[in-house]
């Protein structure tokens, strides 16, 4: 049965290649650039709505106009981000507040209207794209291990109060990964794709609260 599929950072490598491949659901692409939007729905056959999901009023406009068409949403995926490195004292302090608005704002703001749908209907799954860097933090990401180590405490919260309402919660932490990649180091984006299809076919009321994929040589020792 074909289900409604919300996914945030729509636009992204990973929101491209899910839209491509979930083509039985009717997926809702979320992000700021309309433009972008416009033209992977033409290639996807999605729909689309754009906004800044760190906005509170836009989080709030987006998320509204979707239950408006679908009535609920079966399944959000959160897979907005952003990522921007190097020593801490050259950050720019627009880039620090960047990269915890992609990673963190959006997907909690967001989450934040559709969750109030899925717990009135007393169904649904979240799935938010955390990272490595939620589990391990690396030397000159501060900002980013910031964002993401705040999504895996955000999706563990969220996780034990939705489970009352038969909404489950879980985080899927990539190591890289790429379009055009497939190496030791770098996984290709189509890995993420069959994982985070695999957490969303499961039956209602099995959660995978983490799941974890990385390329076998991926990171530090
Ligand atoms: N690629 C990797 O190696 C890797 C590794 C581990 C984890 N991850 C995580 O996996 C997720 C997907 O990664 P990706 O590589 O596909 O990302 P990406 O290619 O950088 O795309 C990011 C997406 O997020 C959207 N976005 C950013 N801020 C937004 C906001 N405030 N409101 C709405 N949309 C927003 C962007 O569109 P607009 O700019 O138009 O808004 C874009 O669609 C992210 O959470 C990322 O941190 C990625």
């Amino acid at each position: 049965m074909s289900r409604t599929i919300v996914i945030t950072g729509g636009t992204g490598k990973l929101g491209r290649a899910l839209a491509g491949q979930l083509k039985n659901d009717a997926v809702v692409l979320v992000a700021r650039n309309a433009e972008r939007l416009k033209q992977i729905a033409a290639k996807t056959g999605a729909e689309y709505q754009a906004g800044d999901a760190a906005d509170p009023d836009q989080a709030l406009q987006a998320a509204t106009d979707i239950l408006k068409s679908h009535k609920t949403v079966d399944v959000l995926i959160n897979a907005s981000g952003g990522w921007i490195g190097g020593p801490y004292e050259e950050t720019a302090p627009e880039d620090i507040q960047q990269q915890i608005r992609s990673n963190a704002l959006a997907p909690m703001l967001f989450t934040r209207e559709i969750y109030a749908a899925m717990k009135e209907a007393g169904a649904g799954r979240i799935v938010n794209v955390v990272s490595q860097g939620g589990f391990y933090a690396e030397r000159h990401q501060a900002a980013y291990a910031a964002a993401k180590f705040a999504m895996d405490g955000f999706t563990k919260s969220l996780a034990k109060e939705a489970r009352e309402h038969g909404v489950t919660v879980g985080g899927i932490y990539p190591g890289a990964f790429g379009e055009d990649d497939d190496s030791e180091t770098t996984l290709n984006v189509g890995e993420i794709v069959d994982a985070i299809e695999f957490v969303i076919g499961r039956k209602p009321g099995v959660n995978v609260p983490e799941l974890g994929i990385q390329a076998i040589k991926y990171g530090t020792d």
